[in-house]
């Protein structure tokens, strides 16, 4: 594979679909060929899962169901859409990948990392992000931006408390694997935390078979 495959990821609000902009822009401007995409969704298929996962008045949703299917739609994301780019050669951004559901599903609803782990390798046929930005940010100052402008989704109705322990599975995993996952002070004007994250991936693609 040649491409180069970019996440963002961070609790909600914390500016991953702003910095996501800026980044295409960038990029795009210094001749790369950029492909962004989000999950769940990214496909008609995974678009239509999404539907179902975030509707509030799927309140009754178990959390092994609510699993498997961000699972499914991203194996239906990695195939149709993600390894297909990469394969071509593109830069890759994704906003949230299988890290959200690690800190969501797994830390936020308490299943297992293994189990976690397990299924992510199944869903992506093992498919890792090259560079993973977590925009981190006090989950009251996240929440209090999304509100501003749009309603909540059936997460983000969950209490502060399933919150905080998602950014706190954020920050373990940037800790655990510290070459893969950047993080970006989230609290800083958007203009820092856009040359933050430029940096980040300049340091990547200088490293890659892209320089
Ligand atoms: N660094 C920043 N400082 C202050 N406000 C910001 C910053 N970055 C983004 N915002 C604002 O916060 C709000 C949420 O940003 P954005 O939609 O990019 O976040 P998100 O992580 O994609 O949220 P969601 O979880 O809803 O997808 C927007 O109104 C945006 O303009
Ligand atoms: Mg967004």
């Amino acid at each position: 594979m040649k491409g180069l495959f970019v996440t963002m990821e961070g609790v909600e609000g914390s500016g991953k679909s702003t910095q996501i902009a800026l980044l295409k822009d960038y990029l795009q401007t210094k001749g790369r060929s950029v492909d962004v995409t989000r999950e769940p969704g990214g496909t008609p298929i995974g678009e239509a899962v999404r539907t179902v996962l975030l509707d509030p008045a799927n309140d009754a949703m178990d959390s092994m169901a609510e699993l498997l299917l961000y699972e499914a739609a991203r194996a239906q994301h990695v195939a149709q859409i993600i390894r297909p780019a990469l394969g071509r050669g593109a830069i890759v951004i994704c906003d949230r990948f299988s890290d959200s559901t690690t800190a969501y599903q797994g830390a936020g609803r308490g299943l297992s990392k293994e189990d976690m782990d397990r299924l992510h390798g199944l869903a992506t046929r093992g498919l890792v992000p090259d560079l993973t930005i977590l925009i981190d940010l006090p989950v009251a100052e996240g929440l209090a931006r999304a509100k501003r402008y749009r309603d909540a989704d059936r997460i983000e109705l969950e209490p502060e408390e399933f919150h905080e322990r998602v950014r706190q599975a954020f920050l373990r995993l940037a800790k655990d694997e510290p070459d893969r996952v950047k993080i970006v002070d989230g609290l800083l004007p958007m203009d820092k935390v856009a040359e933050e994250i430029r940096s980040h991936t300049e340091a990547i693609l200088s490293r890659s078979a892209y320089a």
